[in-house]
């Protein structure tokens, strides 16, 4: 492999669960695998869990790991090109991409939707850069569109927490004070899809998500109707995608919290949420410390999905 950041990157879904859970099971024993070998990881965002578990995972394989906090530290980068260069930016992504790639063997990427600019978002304008110019194998660590580490450790927390065969998973719309990006629920969707659960979208009136990552799946705007009968209730929130309201907060209409009463509409569903999230404006106290609640497991199986897309990033070096 040598790019992932589609669901397609990873090819047959059952054989990455199979091959994850091998690689849970005995986490060290592929730790030759990425002797000398060096994962560069840059940061445009900030991240917990994604920083910690994708070096964890490198370290499982032997990597060396370093770490790129491109707001502490690093010179501020200019992304477009064309623009003189007279302000607080003194290096230019064109050449800070192609340095980068000298010091490393595989790099990783995380920078979220700016919601400058919706095309410059959805073209993935800054991944496809470090694709185009390090020359070494890429992945994503969130980009504006996608999680698809997040998403692939939904698949396989799903897949361990499951008691049918064919699960109903509700992807839930919840308040936030804040816009925050449509990469997770793009990412998760595109991924159920790919899925043959039974896959429902539920969220207020002008939080239509991208049809390129929804798909054909279920989408029901009254959220009780939605929950009733889930096995799984994965509750995010996402600023709107449509134009002309394209990263704009619409609604924080607490009524869309999930709670017990809410809870209780399901088939004893577990809760899933990727972290970090706002309690008692995504879900109450006690639904997040419930033992129905699997939002830890789904966070360690972050080192898992990490461990299994560098694993054969390193396979085809
Ligand atoms: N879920 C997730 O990606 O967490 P971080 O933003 O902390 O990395």
């Amino acid at each position: 492999m040598r790019y992932f950041k589609s669901v397609t990157d990873i090819g047959d879904l059952h054989e990455a669960v199979r091959e994850a859970m091998e690689v849970k099971a005995n986490r060290f024993a592929y730790k030759e695998l990425g002797k000398d070998k060096t994962l560069l990881m840059i940061f445009f965002n900030s991240s917990l869990r994604t920083r910690l578990s994708t070096q964890k995972a490198a370290m499982n394989l032997g990597m060396n790991v370093i770490v790129l906090d491109v707001n502490q530290g690093a010179w501020k980068l200019e992304t477009e090109r064309g623009v003189i260069m007279d302000g607080d930016k003194p290096e230019h992504l064109l050449e800070a991409i192609p340095v980068m790639g000298c010091y490393c063997d595989v790099i990783g990427v995380r920078s979220f939707a700016r919601f400058e600019n919706k095309r410059d978002d959805y073209e993935e304008k800054i991944f496809n850069q470090f694709v185009k110019y390090s020359g070494r194998p890429v992945f994503a660590m969130e980009t504006a569109t996608v999680h698809p580490l997040q998403s692939f450790a939904d698949l396989i927390t799903i897949e361990e927490y499951k008691t049918v065969e064919r699960p109903r998973v509700v992807l839930t719309w919840a308040p936030h004070p804040k816009a925050l990006p449509q990469a997770v629920p793009n990412s998760f969707a595109q991924w159920m899809n790919a899925t043959d659960y039974d896959f429902v979208i539920t969220h207020p009136h002008g939080y239509e998500l991208s049809k390129e990552f929804t798909g054909n799946a279920t989408i029901e705007y009254d959220q009780d109707k939605a929950l009733q009968g889930a096995d799984f209730v994965y509750a995010k929130n996402w600023s709107a995608f449509e134009d002309p309201n394209y990263g704009k907060v619409l609604s924080t209409d607490r009524s869309w919290t999930i709670t017990t009463e809410k809870m209780a509409l399901t088939n004893n569903a577990r809760f899933m949420h990727c972290l970090p999230v706002r309690r008692n404006m995504i879900v109450s106290d006690d639904v997040i410390e419930s033992e129905r609640s699997i939002v830890i497991p789904e966070a360690a199986n972050r080192e898992i999905s990490a461990q299994v897309v560098l694993k054969r990033i390193l396979e085809d070096l």
